[in-house]
C-alpha cells in the first residue's frame, strides 16, 4: 500500500517531532493494552505431581488450592477469564482417555472450586485428548491413524463434562474437523446455549508447544510421533483461513491463532477478513525464550512480554493467551500503558 502523497515530505515533515516528550508519544499512540485483553493460562496439577517445571521455571502447576489462592490475585489485577491446562498422572492416561469423561476429575474439580470461590471470574477449558492419553495425542488412535470422526463424539461428552461443571468457555484445542459444530449441537441439546466456544481454529504444527508438553508430561507420551496430520503446516496461510471461515459457520464465538509471534501475519489476515473477536495464543516456546534471554541478562523479562502482547493488539487481536498475563497485568497496572 502506497501512502498518499499528501503525507508530505523532508524537511516539512518530521516524524520524530511527536516522538520528542512523554506526553506527546502517549497522545499518538495507536494501541493500548489492558488487563482485561489477557487470558492468563496456567496449569492445575493432581496432587502428586512436582509443581516445577523444568523448561518454564517461571511458572508453576498448580494444585487446585493453590489456584484457587492465584486465581483472587489475577482477578483482582482485572484479568477476567482464566484457560485451564490439566496435567495428569500417568497411571490415569489410556488409549481411549477415558479420564476425560470423569466428572470427579482434575477439572471438573478445579472448576467447581474455582466457580464457587469467584463467580464472576471466566474460566475456560481445553477440550482434547492429549492430557489424557497415554499416546499423547490430541484424538483416538488406531493403528497410528488419528481418527476424526471417532475423536470429535467423544469431544463432545468431553465438552459437556466440563460444562456441567460450571466452564464459561470451551476451547477444542484438538484440531479434528468438525469439532466445532458437533460441541455446539451437544452444548445445545443440554440446555448449555449460553456456553461460549473459542476455537482453536488456526493451530499450527509448531515446535514451539515444546515446554507445554514437557509441563503435561505429553512429549513423553508421545515420544518420536508428530501432529501434522491434523495441526496446519507452519507454510500455510490460506489453509488457515479456511480453518477459521469453517469454525465461525459452526458456531465458535471467538477464533484463536496459535501460536503468537510467528504468525502475526495471520492474526491479521484473520481479523481483517472476518472482523470477529480474534485471539493470539502466546505459547509456551514463546514464553520460555523470552525467561531464558532474560535470565541471560540479554532482555527486560517485562519490557520484552509487554513488547509481544502490544504487538498482538496491534496486529488486531482483541485480546492474548498468555502465561505472563498476571506478570503484565502487574506491570500494567505499576507502570500504565499509555491512552
Ligand atoms: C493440546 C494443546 C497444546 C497446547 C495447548 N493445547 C499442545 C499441543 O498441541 O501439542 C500448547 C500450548 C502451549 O504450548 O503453550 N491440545
Amino acid at each position: 500500500m502506497s501512502l498518499p502523497q499528501i503525507l508530505g515530505q523532508f524537511p516539512t515533515v518530521r516524524l520524530r517531532r511527536t516522538r520528542r516528550y512523554e506526553w506527546s508519544r502517549n497522545l499518538v499512540s495507536e494501541t493500548a493494552l489492558s488487563p482485561k485483553d489477557l487470558i492468563w493460562s496456567v496449569f492445575v496439577r493432581e496432587e502428586s505431581i512436582s509443581p516445577e517445571i523444568t523448561s518454564m521455571p517461571r511458572i508453576k502447576r498448580y494444585s487446585v488450592q493453590e489456584l484457587v489462592k492465584e486465581a483472587h490475585k489475577a482477578h483482582d489485577l482485572g484479568i477476567g477469564l482464566l484457560a485451564l491446562f490439566p496435567v495428569i498422572e500417568n497411571k490415569r492416561k489410556s488409549e481411549d482417555a477415558k479420564e476425560c469423561l470423569n466428572d470427579q476429575g482434575l477439572i471438573p474439580t478445579t472448576v467447581r472450586a474455582l466457580k464457587q470461590a469467584l463467580p464472576n471470574l471466566g474460566i475456560m477449558t481445553d477440550v482434547a485428548l492429549d492430557a489424557y492419553t497415554s499416546h499423547g495425542h490430541d484424538g483416538l488412535v488406531t493403528n497410528g491413524e488419528i481418527l476424526n470422526d471417532e475423536t470429535v463424539k467423544l469431544l463432545a461428552k468431553h465438552a459437556i463434562v466440563h460444562a456441567k461443571a460450571g466452564a464459561d468457555v470451551i476451547s477444542p484445542s484438538d484440531m479434528m474437523d468438525g469439532r466445532v459444530g458437533v460441541i455446539r449441537q451437544a452444548l445445545d441439546s443440554e440446555n448449555f446455549e449460553h456456553i461460549q466456544i473459542m476455537s482453536y481454529a488456526a493451530k499450527y504444527a509448531s515446535v514451539f508447544y515444546g515446554p507445554f508438553r514437557d509441563a503435561l508430561g505429553s512429549q513423553s507420551c508421545l515420544g518420536k510421533s508428530h501432529k501434522k496430520s491434523y495441526q496446519l503446516d507452519p507454510a500455510n496461510a490460506n489453509e488457515a483461513l479456511r480453518e477459521v471461515a469453517q469454525d465461525i459457520a459452526e458456531g465458535a464465538d471467538m477464533v484463536m491463532v496459535k501460536p503468537g509471534l510467528p504468525y502475526l501475519d495471520i492474526v491479521a489476515r484473520v481479523k481483517d477478513t472476518f472482523k470477529v473477536p480474534t485471539f493470539a495464543f502466546q505459547v509456551s516456546g514463546e514464553y520460555a525464550m523470552l525467561d531464558l534471554a532474560a535470565k541471560a541478562g540479554w532482555l527486560d523479562f517485562n519490557q520484552g512480554l509487554m513488547e509481544t502482547l502490544i504487538s498482538f493488539k496491534r496486529a488486531g487481536a482483541d485480546g492474548i493467551i498468555t502465561y505472563g498475563a498476571v506478570e503484565a497485568a502487574q506491570f500494567i497496572q505499576k507502570e500504565p500503558i499509555k491512552k
